[in-house]
């Protein structure tokens, strides 16, 4: 594997210590594999080594000393800058070198830690200096894996798919969404199609709405110029989010086979009703975090502008216009610096209007199943008991299967999978061309309004809440005005 961005963050927190975890675990790749990092920052193979071992002991401190060592061992580094022909030279060279030496058949991983406007340049010059092979995706591979975010709005995601589509096959591409690697967001499909008494009431019929919650207790962790021409929605629900609704509401699919999984989820982008840019403040509430609990405001964070009128949460009520769906809201909502870290995803059914325990007169919440994707990790059902004694009443109680009671696999990071998956050339985890596109089609209209109108607008448009509050009032008020409220 090649990493462009070796010496950046991501590298050292996930994409080192993860490398490590698949060396170390049952043999998944500890012969025939070595890693080459290529940055400006002046490592040779040795400085580059220390950095590596320092990147894994913070994410393992208990790792051995000899595994360390090993790993070390197959970890290599090339200094030089992207934009450079030189650098592609010497890599090339030195990627022979390392072939022979870890007797790697010349199948090569490229994975793009860069900054997002490198992807393009990169590949292309990955490319002309005939580094990666177009079609080449079978003996030896040639692979590339691309962080988020791909593009910022649909004509630059467009653009970019272009760009990597004249040196490499769609098949080749390895669009990264570290979501989908977490074990809880792929039990939704497994929960929906391998349990089928769920199947037929998972529709209008019986649904009366669906909340998804990307909560975090943290703000922008000194990501400030990234964020900053960002904002929430191209950082959270452009892709992860999207992701997770795409399973809840996505259609059985023929098979387990990549491209039915992500011709499924595509269907569901397509079928997703466009905003209205007239009216966008009844589909879309966007805030920001203010002081709040000690904690300073998202304009006092370092490298943030005094008067930036970015996005640090957002709520969004959006509608699926397919058979399934008609008339169901999905209610999604996603914040930084709010109360507590929390990521699920709900499904509220609807009360029976023919309840014969309506006369109890006890008021009961609906049925509802619940997945707890972060940071606790199970799967809920709500439903309601008859409380012991000599009158009927009644009492909303949870069914629960919890992740902690079962034995812990070796692997269950979310970089893993997505490493993993990516040598293996499974495809279902990533983002296809069609499916990236789609999610800027929806969201183009929003951040472009959000961006271009003018500032008093922007001003009236967000809406303020304290760090470590549970969000905006005006994000309550788009889902109280449907007779619901936020679970
Ligand atoms: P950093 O800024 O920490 O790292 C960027 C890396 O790119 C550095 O290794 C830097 O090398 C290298 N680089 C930049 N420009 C050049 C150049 N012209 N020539 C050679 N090397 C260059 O970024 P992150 O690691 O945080 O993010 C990397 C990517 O991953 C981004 O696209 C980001 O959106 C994505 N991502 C990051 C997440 C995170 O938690 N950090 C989470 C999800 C996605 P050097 O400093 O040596 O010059
Ligand atoms: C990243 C976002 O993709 O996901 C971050 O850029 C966010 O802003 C992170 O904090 C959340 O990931 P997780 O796995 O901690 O939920």
């Amino acid at each position: 594997m090649v990493i462009f961005g070796a010496s950046g963050d991501l590298t050292k927190r996930k994409i080192l210590p993860s490398l490590f975890n698949l060396f170390v675990s049952g043999g998944l790749m500890r012969e025939n594999f070595f890693v080459t990092g290529v940055a400006r920052t002046r490592f040779d193979d040795a400085s580059y080594r220390l950095l590596a071992a320092d990147a894994v002991r913070k994410a393992f401190p208990s790792a051995s000393g000899a595994d360390l060592e090993a790993f070390c061992e197959a970890c290599h580094y090339i200094p030089g800058d992207y934009n450079d022909d030189g650098t592609y030279a010497a890599l090339g060279k030195r990627l022979g070198e390392l072939s022979l030496l870890h007797a790697t058949q010349g199948n090569l991983i490229f994975n793009l830690a860069t900054p997002p406007s490198l992807y393009g340049p990169v590949t292309g010059r990955l490319g002309a200096n005939g580094l990666i092979l177009k079609g080449d995706s079978t003996k030896p591979f040639h692979r590339i894996m691309v962080e988020k975010p791909f593009g910022t709005d649909l004509e630059s995601a467009r653009e970019l798919n272009r760009t990597m589509l004249r040196w490499v096959e769609e098949r080749q591409i390895f669009r990264i969404d570290h979501y989908l690697g977490k074990n809880t967001v792929q039990n939704i499909m497994v929960f929906r199609f391998a349990n089928p008494i769920f199947g037929p009431v998972w529709n209008s019929g019986f649904v009366d709405h669906v909340q998804i919650t990307v909560a975090e207790e943290i703000g922008v962790e000194g990501r400030a110029g990234y964020f900053e021409s960002a904002g929430l929605v191209r950082d959270i629900l452009q892709n992860h989010m999207l992701n997770l609704l795409g399973l809840v509401a996505m259609e059985k699919p023929a098979s387990l086979d990549a491209e039915a999984i992500r011709d499924g989820k595509s269907a569901v982008l397509r079928s997703i009703r466009r905003f209205d840019p007239a009216g966008l403040d009844r589909q879309i509430v966007r805030g920001q975090y203010a002081a709040g609990g000690g904690e300073a405001g998202y304009r006092q964070e370092p490298g943030v502008a005094p008067d930036s009128c970015v996005e640090t949460y957002f709520a969004a009520r959006l509608f699926i216009d397919n058979k399934r769906w008609k008339g169901v809201p999905f209610y999604l909502r996603a914040g930084k610096r709010l109360g507590r870290k929390e990521t699920s995803v709900t499904v509220v059914f609807k009360n029976a209007k023919d309840c014969v325990f309506r006369e109890s007169g006890i008021g009961h919440p609906p049925n509802r199943l619940v997945f707890s994707i972060q940071p606790e990790q199970k799967v809920s059902l709500g439903f309601i008991v008859k409380i012991p004694g000599a009158r009927m009443c009644l009492s909303g109680q949870n069914l629960e299967f919890s992740y902690n009671s079962l034995a812990a696999a070796p692997l269950t990071g979310d970089y893993e999978r997505i490493i993993l998956d990516c040598m293996m050339d499974d495809q279902t985890l990533f983002w296809r061309k069609d499916g990236i596109e789609e999610s800027w089609r929806l969201l183009t209209p929003v951040v472009s309004r959000w961006q271009s109108c003018p500032v008093p607008e922007k001003q009236r448009m967000m809406h303020l809440y304290p760090a470590g509050s549970g969000g905006p009032a005006a994000a309550d008020e788009l889902i109280r005005r449907d007779g619901r409220e936020w679970l």
